[in-house]
């Protein structure tokens, strides 16, 4: 089992329709057997994918190509001995009106994962939020 982190840019003057990235994500990621999180909001993605590692790398370089984002940098890639973000074929998280919520939310989420990955995550929120 392979886990992949990364975080990019929202591509300039892209309006980004999440739900269609997720149907998407969600309907291939079944079928290639790959769960994980998607944070996004109106600047920034951060997603964990986990799976096979063929079929991680596979999907994230599919990822990686589209026009949608730029600037992507892998934060984090390693085996893993059992998925750390449980079975979401891909998992959503994005501000609201409740930060608290959303900060529960990816802790919820990332319970599972290493002390690294955790940290990522929620200092990546802390930072969104006082953005
Ligand atoms: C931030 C972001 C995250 C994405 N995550 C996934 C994903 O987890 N799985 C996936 O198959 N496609 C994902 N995509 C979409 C892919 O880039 C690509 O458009 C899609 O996989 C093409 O699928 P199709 O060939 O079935 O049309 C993501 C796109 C963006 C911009």
């Amino acid at each position: 089992m392979f886990q992949l982190v990364y975080v990019s840019s929202v591509a300039a003057g892209q309006p980004i329709d999440i739900d269609a990235i997720l149907s998407i994500s969600r309907r291939n990621n079944r079928i290639a057997g790959l769960t994980g999180m998607l944070y996004a909001d109106a600047r920034r993605f951060l997603q964990v994918l986990e799976g096979e590692e063929v079929d991680v790398i596979a999907t994230f370089e599919r990822i990686k190509a589209d026009p949608r984002h730029r600037a992507v940098v892998v934060l984090s890639r390693r085996h893993i001995a059992a998925r750390e973000f449980g079975a979401w074929e891909m998992a959503h998280a994005a501000p609201g009106h409740d930060a608290d919520a959303l900060l529960a939310r990816v802790e919820a989420l990332s319970a599972g994962a290493s002390p690294t990955v955790r940290a990522t995550f929620a200092g990546f929120v802390e930072a969104r939020r006082a953005a």
